[in-house]
């Protein structure tokens, strides 16, 4: 493990028993890099390797120039691109992962029952982001886990409206995604309200129960042995069937962690199969341009048989 001066305690406690070895890398990490990749350096002795060695870097993450550098350095050494490696080693969350994602997951539940009977007309979207986020953090997040998405009245068919400064008005649908990390694990969760206590029309609460029946649909079905493609058909199929297949164009979810999107996908795309242990986001929206959108956002975990809902905050339109 290389880190920079500033880490070294930190890491050293971190590591202990893990069996890596840990170094100080030079200003320029990838110099050092490089020095550990040229052969008799000691690091790689020379005698012990009579054939080609061959180094493994992740594809998707190391850019051209830090590529082309390192190929110069590494005479005799195959640098091999081994796209979504890592990701495959962390689909299947450890138990000590699993407990840690639960207690994200926990305060971000915690947080949003803090937060939610404080929404009414006249706050900027900003503000409620403000007031989720400072939650979370009193409960033990020491951060979100992306930028809080609040996206009130015709911007709630922003599938990802950032917060902006429009204020609230009575009847909004207010979509709120948001997320907390705790010891580095994140959540991700998302509730869809009406501002102000009164629906401004019926068909709010139509689209809400329609995504809802989505999400439900796929809660029940979820479970080991099925791809990605068909966890995302669970819930894409209710929404299709009513008539707004073309008003839902992201995936029905993503497995998270360390970082908030990881592998797999629930998505048309995903050959993927589910396993037990795997920790997947289920998060069906339906987005009317001009109109607003509706999404509801749960993190469930794949079990022996189905998947468990970590999620526990109310889902009936409040
Ligand atoms: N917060 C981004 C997402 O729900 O995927
Ligand atoms: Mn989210
Ligand atoms: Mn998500």
């Amino acid at each position: 493990m290389l880190t920079d001066f500033r880490y070294l305690e930190q890491a050293e406690q971190e590591l202990t028993g893990s069996g890596f070895a840990l170094k100080e890398h030079e200003p320029e990490m990838w110099k050092t890099v490089g020095d550990l990749l040229e052969v008799g350096n000691g690091f790689i002795p020379r005698r012990r390797y009579r054939q080609e060695l061959r180094w493994g870097f992740e594809g998707d993450h190391l850019v051209e120039k830090d590529y082309r550098f390192l190929s110069e350095r590494a005479r005799g050494i195959r640098l091999i691109p081994r796209e979504g490696l890592l990701a495959e080693m962390r689909s299947i969350k450890s138990p000590e992962e699993l407990m840690l994602i639960k207690k994200a997951v926990s305060v971000t539940d915690e947080a949003w029952g803090r937060v939610w009977p404080q929404i009414k007309p006249g706050l900027t979207e900003t503000e409620v982001a403000a007031l989720f986020e400072y939650e979370q953090r009193r409960l033990g997040a020491s951060g979100a886990s992306f930028e809080t998405i609040v996206a009130s009245g015709p911007r709630s068919a922003l599938p990802h409206g950032i917060a902006g400064q429009r204020l609230l008005q009575a009847g909004d649908l207010l979509v709120l995604d948001g997320g907390a990390v705790v010891d580095g694990y994140c959540s991700d969760f998302t509730r869809t309200i009406v501002v102000g206590g009164e629906l401004r029309e019926q068909k709010q609460q139509e689209l809400y129960d329609l995504v809802l029946a989505a999400q439900e649909a796929t809660l029940s079905g979820l479970k080991p042995g099925i791809t990605g493609r068909e966890g995302d058909a669970l819930g894409r199929r209710v929404i299709e069937e009513a008539g707004y297949g073309s008003y839902f164009r992201h995936g029905l979810g993503h497995s998270l962690g360390l970082a908030i999107h990881e592998e797999p996908r629930l998505s048309p795309r995903t050959e993927t199969v589910l396993a037990q242990g795997m920790v997947l986001t289920v998060e069906p929206g339906i987005y009317l341009p001009g109109w607003g959108g509706i999404r509801i956002e749960d993190v469930v975990v794949i079990t022996e048989s189905g998947c468990e809902d970590l999620t526990g905050s109310e889902k009936r339109l409040t």
